[in-house]
């Protein structure tokens, strides 16, 4: 089995005020076990993340921000770079989500420029990458995915790449409570793997962690962590509410989780 870090991460996309975010932390910290040391991951609002800074220091968290701009500073209304993300104590940067692919018209140039541009920071970034129905129902779902995959990392050195992580979230599966097969689940992040492999090497493409995301839910996150190529989660909805959030990562763990 391998021994590879496991990662549970809370998108929270566009919710949440700092009230809200505040409420979320009192509850959370209080659950015993929370912040067991296994990779649990908070993606709040930019607005947030002065609070998340201020609330989850009492526990081993990490935060991140769901976007950055791959510059350090200059002329460019409304975006937010990465000197500013590590000021807020940010471990991790989403880049290239699917929203922000779909909705933002975001291209994979920009987000190898802002893959280039966390690690020049040393912020971890996280990946994402996955299909349209469309695409899967065209039988292309595995040629997006590997080109995602390779486009992100042109010019990446591979100690770099080692500290990346990458999550497989299919676009039919985000927030339709459509979750995608823990086999087919298995099949994508294992051609994720598959791929880093190919232009790194075995060993590089070992240490990845690489997640899922669609749909997950404390009733079904079991039967993905028992996949080989599936080390955790990147969590939407369910991980808006601390109880759930909480319940996923335990039902993940099992026993692990009681013990740490
Ligand atoms: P849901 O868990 O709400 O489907 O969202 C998944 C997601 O997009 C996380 O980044």
């Amino acid at each position: 089995m391998t021994m590879r870090e496991k990662i549970f991460a809370a998108n929270w996309k566009m919710h949440k005020t700092v009230a809200e975010t505040e409420a979320f932390f009192q509850e959370f910290v209080n659950y015993p076990g929370v912040g067991c040391g296994h990779g649990v991951v908070v993606f709040p609002p930019f607005t947030a993340l002065a609070a998340v800074r201020g609330l989850a220091g009492a526990v081993p968290i990490s935060w991140g921000a769901q976007n950055m701009y791959s510059k350090d500073s200059g002329a460019f209304t409304g975006e937010i770079s990465p000197l500013m993300l590590k000021e807020l104590g940010c471990a991790y940067v989403l880049i290239g989500h699917s929203e922000r692919r779909e909705v933002f018209r975001e291209t994979d140039d920009e987000v190898r420029e802002k893959v280039k541009a966390a690690h020049k920071h040393a912020i971890r970034p996280m990946v994402c990458v996955g299909e349209t129905l469309e695409e899967r129902k065209g039988g292309r779902a595995s040629d997006k995915v590997v080109r995602q995959v390779s486009a992100a990392l042109q010019g990446v050195p591979a100690e770099q790449v080692a500290r990346m992580v990458f999550a497989y979230e299919p676009i039919w599966a985000i927030g339709t409570g459509l979750n995608a097969s823990s086999s087919d689940a298995q099949e994508m992040c294992g051609l994720v793997r598959k791929q880093l492999a190919q232009l790194y090497s075995a060993e590089v493409a070992g240490c990845i962690p690489v997640l899922y995301g669609g749909s997950v839910k404390p009733e079904n996150i079991a039967e993905y962590m028992l996949q080989s190529d599936i080390d955790g989660a990147l969590i939407g909805g369910a991980s808006l509410q601390p109880a759930s959030f909480l319940s996923i990562i335990k039902n993940a763990l099992g026993s692990r989780f009681s013990a740490s």
